[in-house]
C-alpha cells in the first residue's frame, strides 16, 4: 500500500491504473469505512481511499478542529484491508487557492441535514468533485449511513455527466444497532447505552408504517400521511432528553415527502444526545404504495 500526500504524486501513481475504485473518507476509520473498502475491492483492481477532513463542509460552530485525526492507525487498518493507495492531502495542496468556484447543489441540499447545517452539502459536493477530478475513478463507494449525502453525490454525478458509477454501501452497526460513526466516541458510557434508542425508534416507525400501509391496502383505513408517526417518534426521543433536529419519512429515490404510489421509503433522523449529533436512517418498502 502506498500513502500519497500530493496531487501530482497521486496522478503519477494512478496513470496506468484502471478500473480505479475510490472511497472518500475523513479518516478516523471504523468498520463502516472498512466495509466500503471491502465493497470497493469487489469492484475494481485498484482501490484508492482518501483521508481528508474537509473544512468547507463544517459550519463555524461545528467540530472541525476537534474532529479525530488518526492517520497512522487509519493507514494500518487500510493496509490490512488490502487498499492499494491512501491519498491524504494537506489542506494547502487541496485548497492551493481559496476555493471560490463551488458546486451549488439542488434545493434538496437545504432540507433535512442541510436545514440545520447551512452550506454543508455545498462543501461536500465541492470536495467530492475535486477528489473525483484528482483520482478520476471509474467507481466510487459511499455509505448509506449518510443517505442524503449519497443522494446528492448521485445527483451531481448524473447531472454533471461524470463518468463514475456510484455504489451505495450498507450501514454497519454495533451489536445494539447503533450506526457506527466517528462521532460515537464523543458519547459518555451512559449516552452510549442510550444511543441505541435511536435505531430502535426508527425500526418501530418502519413497523408501524408497514402496518398502516397494509391496513390501507385492505381498505380498512386510509391514513395518507405518517406525520403522527413522525411526531410520536420526536416526542419519544424528547421525553428521554434527546434534542431532535428532524425525523422525516421521505421517498428514498427523491428524498421528497411521500406522494401517492411511493413504495420505497426512507425514515431519516438527526438528533443530539448531549453534545453529540447522531444521524441514522432506515429504508423500508410499503408493498402496495400509498393510495
Ligand atoms: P466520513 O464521515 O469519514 O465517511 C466516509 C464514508 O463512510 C461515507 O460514504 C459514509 O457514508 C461512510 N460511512 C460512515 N459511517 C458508516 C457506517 N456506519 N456504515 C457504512 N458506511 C459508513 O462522509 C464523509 O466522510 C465526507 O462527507 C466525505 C464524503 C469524505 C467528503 O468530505
Amino acid at each position: 500500500m502506498q500513502i500519497i500526500s500530493t496531487i501530482t504524486a497521486l496522478r503519477h501513481r494512478l496513470r496506468d491504473e484502471e478500473p480505479v475504485v475510490f472511497v472518500p473518507t475523513m479518516g478516523n476509520l471504523h468498520e463502516g469505512h472498512l466495509d466500503l473498502v471491502r465493497v470497493a475491492r469487489e469492484h475494481g483492481r485498484c482501490v484508492v481511499v482518501s483521508i481528508f477532513v474537509n473544512p468547507l463542509q463544517f459550519g463555524v460552530n461545528e467540530d472541525f478542529s476537534k474532529y479525530p485525526r488518526t492517520l497512522e492507525q487509519d493507514c494500518k487498518l487500510l493496509e490490512q484491508s488490502g487498499v492499494d493507495v491512501v491519498f491524504a492531502p494537506s489542506e494547502q495542496d487541496l485548497y492551493a487557492q481559496p476555493q471560490q468556484f463551488m458546486v451549488d447543489p439542488p434545493a434538496i441540499a437545504n432540507e433535512l441535514c442541510g436545514a440545520f447545517r447551512p452550506g454543508h452539502f455545498r462543501g461536500v459536493a465541492t470536495v467530492v468533485l475535486k477528489l473525483f477530478n484528482i483520482v478520476q475513478p471509474q467507481m466510487a463507494v459511499f455509505g448509506k449511513k449518510d443517505f442524503q449525502q449519497l443522494h446528492i453525490v448521485r445527483q451531481m454525478v448524473a447531472q454533471l455527466n461524470l463518468p463514475i458509477e456510484v455504489i451505495g454501501g450498507e450501514t454497519v452497526r454495533a451489536a445494539d444497532g447503533l450506526a457506527l460513526s466517528s462521532r460515537n466516541q464523543y458519547l459518555n458510557p451512559t449516552e452510549r447505552t442510550e444511543a441505541a434508542f435511536l435505531c430502535r425508534t426508527l425500526a418501530n416507525m418502519g413497523k408501524a408504517m408497514r402496518g398502516q400501509a397494509a391496513l390501507n391496502q385492505a381498505k380498512l383505513n386510509s391514513p395518507r400521511d405518517f406525520s403522527s408517526l413522525e411526531q410520536e417518534a420526536r416526542d419519544a426521543l424528547s421525553a428521554r432528553g434527546w434534542k431532535v433536529e428532524y425525523i422525516a419519512i421521505r421517498c428514498s429515490s427523491t428524498l421528497l415527502p411521500l406522494t401517492a404510489g411511493d413504495k420505497d421509503v426512507v425514515i431519516l433522523a438527526a438528533v443530539w444526545l448531549g453534545k453529540t449529533r447522531l444521524i441514522d436512517n432506515l429504508e423500508t418498502n410499503l408493498q402496495g404504495g400509498l393510495s
